[in-house]
């Protein structure tokens, strides 16, 4: 095999990552999956329904964790805004791609861990139906408790292990999207 040939196969093997730090306020949602599509999109994927899924999952885990560390909703009037960039209203989405799967993982600092529904939402349910939906997308979805410098337990990563598409969708990109936030 010529040398270009085995230097882009062994690159296409190569594992990469991508992270953001949100803000855990509503629009976090919005600015994850566009972030998560661009990313998916700048790393060759070209299966809309695998970055349709890595979306959602996004959103979901997002969204849990917006809920866990944001201001309460409805209340932002009374917010102080640098108050927002303390460390635990801070989110970090973490994308993952080990070339064998896709990890999504989103940290917050709150150390209340996932409460899945015993029997499963019903799908009408107006909550509870989140992390249901990360499992049905996800091989498998789980957390751990990282710690910080200090050996302290720092809040929580909640994670989903999504399989990769099936066809050779990937191209040997290894540069970063060229991603822009969203208009507000
Ligand atoms: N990041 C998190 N931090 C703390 N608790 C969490 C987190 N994610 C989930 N939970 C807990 O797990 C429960 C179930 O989460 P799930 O996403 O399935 O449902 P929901 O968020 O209550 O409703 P829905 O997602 O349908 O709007 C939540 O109600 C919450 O108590
Ligand atoms: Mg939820």
């Amino acid at each position: 095999m010529c040398d270009s040939l085995k230097l882009s196969r062994d690159i296409m093997l190569i594992p990469r990552a991508e992270q953001l730090t949100l803000v855990a306020l509503p629009n976090a949602v919005r600015i994850g999956r566009a972030y998560c599509k661009a990313t998916l999109t700048g790393w060759g994927y070209r299966d809309d329904d695998f970055v349709a899924d890595a979306e959602l999952v996004v959103s979901e885990l997002v969204t849990n964790a917006v809920n866990a560390v944001g201001p309460e909703r409805g209340s932002h009037d009374g917010v102080r805004w640098g108050e927002l960039l303390d460390h635990s209203t801070l989110i970090r989405l973490f994308l993952v791609d080990t070339r064998r799967a896709l990890f999504v993982e989103v940290w917050d600092s709150d150390p209340r861990l996932p409460q899945p529904s015993a029997e499963g939402a019903q799908f009408d349910a107006e909550s509870g139906r989140g992390l249901g939906i990360v499992a049905a997308l996800s091989r498998h979805w789980g957390y751990r408790r990282p710690y910080d410098a200090n050996g302290r337990r720092n809040g929580k990563v909640v994670f989903a292990e999504l399989p990769l598409p099936t066809s050779t969708t990937s191209t040997t990109s290894t540069t970063g999207a060229a991603w822009r936030p969203p208009p507000p």
